[in-house]
């Protein structure tokens, strides 16, 4: 299988190999290549996870954004770190990512909440991601949404949205084998800016 096959040499570099998987996977055309499940832990120290999409993954790690007040903002803000799996179809292959969290400055958060569509900047602007809502109350969130992207000039980036990004210590790539000897690659090192380590696990 393609992703078993391009797993027998160890870049130095797990970032670039990932970014690498990543425009394959878009490329692909199959399932939901941002997706990232992105697991987080509360302030009583339990385990929450959700889907959020990586908006970028480089050389300094993987960015997505999210409200500072939504339940993993307030995560993040007491314990900021994370961990993280990427899952892609064809080729089947797995990426496990964990590491800590940094909240972007404003001109980096400004600048991915342009990007964004104006519908979807006036649902951010809306939204009190978590809290509780009824029926009537989401209808009057999209009445209001509808409203904001209906309305003419620019709009601003609610000051608790954020960009933030996961700075990995490290990286597992996973790729499916035929045979069940899925080649396990973990990259690991002390710190975000340390020089990683390589080893090979079993499947
Ligand atoms: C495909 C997909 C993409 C999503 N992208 C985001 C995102 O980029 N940011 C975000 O805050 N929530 C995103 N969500 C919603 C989250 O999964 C989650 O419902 C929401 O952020 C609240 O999570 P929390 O209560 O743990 O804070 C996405 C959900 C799905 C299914």
């Amino acid at each position: 299988m393609a992703g078993a096959a391009a797993d027998t040499a160890a870049p130095a570099d797990p970032l670039a190999r990932l970014h690498t998987w990543w425009n394959e996977a878009r490329a692909s055309g199959a399932g939901v290549p941002d997706a990232l499940a992105l697991a987080t832990v509360t302030p009583d120290g339990e385990p929450a996870n959700r889907v959020v999409v990586a908006k970028r993954i480089d050389h300094a790690g993987i960015v997505f954004v999210t409200s500072e007040r939504s339940p993993k903002g307030r995560d993040l803000a007491v314990h900021p770190v994370a961990a993280a799996v990427l899952l892609w179809p064809e080729p089947l292959r797995q990426v496990r990512v964990t590491g800590p969290v940094t909240m972007l400055g404003d001109a980096d958060s400004d600048d991915l909440f342009a990007a964004h569509s104006r519908l979807s900047q006036a649902g951010f602007i809306v939204s009190g991601q978590g809290q509780p809502i009824d029926p009537a109350g989401l209808d009057e969130l999209r009445r209001r949404t509808a409203e904001i992207a209906a309305g003419s000039g620019g709009l601003r980036r609610p000051a608790t949205w954020h960009g933030y990004r996961l700075r990995p210590t490290a990286v597992e790539f996973w790729s499916s084998d035929p045979g069940r000897a899925h080649p396990r690659r973990r990259y690991t090192r002390t710190t975000p800016d340390g020089a990683w380590t390589v080893a090979m696990v079993q499947p």
